[in-house]
């Protein structure tokens, strides 16, 4: 049994607790938090991409330039780049990194969103050119011929890379949970993002990402990934008492216009976040601590279900979503620099202290 731990890249030090209202990149804040994530243990950080958002291939190739091991996930959304530009971009990185390069897709999931860089097609539109799109990058990656393509979003002709990425493919995740994106992460992608739902509604959601995945007769299933926003702390009772404070200070700081949505938000246009906060509405705390009222306070922008605890209880609700299946967690906090060190020093051991418990239990049960 294997686990692996993602991240997710700060330009700076703002945060969602402290927010430095446009606050430019911070070249030695990027280059020790991407070290202290290696250093510590962590397999992958995400660059997040949002129309306002720094750039995430020079992100990732300053993070690579500066570590060892982490590999980038590197969020893209088709209406940004041209597929065989992307192609090229991602296998240069990969060459550059030793093979340390993933690619995250984001179909786009407001309309609002994706008008703001010049994208008017519908959600449904989005999905169908993100598929066309990921069957270019891996003919990019491998055709040794030139070839054409002719597709409803894409056309070109005799198109060949030199670039190939260092061990063949690079390895292609999608994030969403719409019927779209279930059938295109299922029949194509080799990670699916998911983020943090209580334990019966995230194997829901794998069964349906593998039943995606036999229908269009693949003999392997995407490995699945999700993801939390744990507020640790030594003991349980201090975990409570500090994910008030986190809540308190995500709704003042939403109130004065510098939360990550807006105060006036309309409810969210994708199924992911629409899926939390129906979950939301059911009870604080689901299955042993995931704690949603921080996803009621950001209205779900994005990834948003904490996990509380001491180091021990958020170790075992990890563990419980590895044996439901997910073999990547995704662990940011809300103080990202500080909790990423404390998730490396308390959280991760324990995580693979268990795995390996676990391992040593199924020997022994087949000896
Ligand atoms: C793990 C994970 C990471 C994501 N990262 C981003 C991101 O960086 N930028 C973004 O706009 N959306 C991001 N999303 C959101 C979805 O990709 C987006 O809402 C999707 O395109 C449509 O969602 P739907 O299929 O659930 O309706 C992420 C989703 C997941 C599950």
């Amino acid at each position: 049994m294997t686990a692996e731990f993602i991240s997710v890249t700060f330009p700076n030090a703002s945060n969602e607790l402290h927010p430095i209202p446009n606050a430019p990149v911070d070249p030695q804040f990027l280059e020790r938090y991407a070290r202290a994530l290696d250093d510590y243990g962590f397999n992958y950080t995400l660059i997040p991409y949002s129309s306002s958002s720094f750039d995430p291939f020079t992100l990732g190739a300053t993070i690579l330039a500066h570590t060892r091991n982490i590999k980038i996930i590197v969020a893209l959304r088709p209406n940004t780049v041209y597929p065989t530009v992307a192609a090229k971009s991602l296998a240069t990185l990969d060459q550059l990194s030793g093979g340390r390069v993933v690619v995250h897709f984001i179909a786009g999931g407001s309309d609002e969103e994706q008008a703001r860089e010049g994208d008017f097609l519908n959600k449904e539109q989005r999905y169908e050119r993100q598929e066309e799109y990921i069957r270019i990058l891996r003919l990019a990656w491998t055709s040794t011929e030139p070839f054409d393509f002719d597709g409803k979003y894409y056309q070109f002709k005799n198109f060949r890379s030199a670039v190939r990425p260092t061990n063949g493919l690079i390895p292609i995740s999608l994030g969403g949970s719409s019927d779209a994106a279930y059938r295109i992460g299922g029949s194509l992608c080799d990670i699916f993002g998911l983020w943090g739902e209580p334990l019966a509604e995230t194997k829901q959601q794998i069964d349906r990402i593998y039943a995606e995945a036999a229908r269009a007769g693949r003999t392997d299933r995407p490995r699945i990934w999700v993801t939390f926003r744990p507020i640790v702390a030594e003991t349980d009772e201090l975990a409570w008492a500090k994910a008030e404070k986190v809540l308190e200070a995500l709704k003042s700081n939403r109130e004065k216009g510098l939360g990550r949505t807006p105060a006036s938000a309309p409810p969210p246009a994708n199924v992911g976040s629409q899926r939390l906060l129906e979950i939301a509405a059911r009870g604080d705390v689901q299955d042993r601590a995931l704690w949603y009222p921080t996803v009621t306070a950001t209205n779900a922008g994005g990834a948003s279900t904490a996990l509380v605890g001491s180091p021990r209880t958020i170790a075992d609700s990890i563990l419980d979503y590895i044996d439901l299946g997910a073999d990547l967690i995704s662990i940011r906090g809300y103080d990202n620099f500080n909790d990423a060190v404390d998730y490396g020093r308390y959280i991760l051991p324990l995580v693979r202290e268990g795995l390996r418990e676990r391992e040593e239990a199924k020997k022994k049960a087949a000896a």
